[in-house]
């Protein structure tokens, strides 16, 4: 039985204010749901302040990404060993980040090895374009993208990591995918790429998040259902009563 996660992932958004009212808003009301793990992924400034804000409560904290070095003169980078003790996840290969910033499955594939060794879970991220999905090109693209973060981590390792499904044409346009496609691809192609690599037992305890448009009006249909192991959230992460529903929704999936 995988336990759902349901993180938030803040992106550019929120002051270390901001950041702060949010967590007074939902620590209470989270309390009500133990069954889903919930994690806030936020701006780097606001980490160390929401950190102490979130000591006492199960909320994991997260960062958006991370270099690969531990130390060294890379200006404007965030090491993994300035993390550590602070974060307990951190999101790797945002398609933002692969898009923008010209992130590379080489550059996940170190940054998913930086954090593993330096005690932060990974959050995976993989998803294919527009093009790529009506091309048909799905299943191949995913699946590279998928072995490529993989390279070279054991089985033991690859159990702590979770991947986050988010088809890019899926996000922050409000066109999700349906529950059932978002499943499909889930299942076999992320899930099928993980047990060709690692067999049935490792592949069938790591976590896959969707992503993508996720909505406190769809979340209870994607997360029914079975390959769907929580969400990976933007913009409907940002409200307090929001999270609060979609936290409710991955709990409830978990009692099924
Ligand atoms: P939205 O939920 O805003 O579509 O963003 C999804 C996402 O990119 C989460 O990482």
């Amino acid at each position: 039985m995988r336990t759902p996660i349901m993180a938030g992932n803040w992106k550019m958004y929120k002051t270390i204010q901001e950041a702060l009212a949010f967590v007074d808003a939902v620590k209470e009301p989270l309390k009500t749901y133990p069954q889903a793990e919930k994690a806030i992924c936020a701006g780097f400034v606001t980490l160390a302040p929401l950190a102490e804000a979130l000591k006492d409560t199960q909320i994991k904290l997260g960062a958006q990404d991370m270099f690969w070095e531990e130390q060294g003169a890379y200006t404007g980078e965030v090491a993994p060993t300035m993390l550590q003790g602070i974060c307990d996840l951190v999101i790797i290969g945002h398609s933002e980040r692969r898009q923008h910033f010209c992130e590379s499955n080489d550059t996940v594939n170190k940054k998913i090895k930086a954090a593993l060794a330096h005690g932060l879970t990974p959050i995976v991220c993989v998803g294919e374009s527009l093009d790529q999905n009506q091309a048909g090109e799905t299943a191949a693209f995913v699946g590279e993208q998928v072995k490529a973060a993989f390279d070279g981590i054991s089985a033991g390792q690859a159990a702590g990591i979770v991947v986050a499904y988010e088809p890019i044409w899926a996000i922050g346009t409000g066109l999700a995918a349906t529950p059932e496609e978002a499943n499909r691809i889930i299942g076999t192609v992320v899930r099928g790429t993980l047990t060709s690599l690692y067999g049935q037992d490792t592949a069938q305890s790591i976590r896959i998040q969707y992503g993508g448009s996720i909505k406190p009006d769809n979340v209870e249909a994607l997360m029914k259902q079975p390959e769907i192991d929580g969400g990976l959230v933007g913009g409907a992460s940002l409200k307090p009563e929001d999270f609060i529903t979609l936290v409710r929704a991955a709990a409830q999936s978990a009692a099924r």
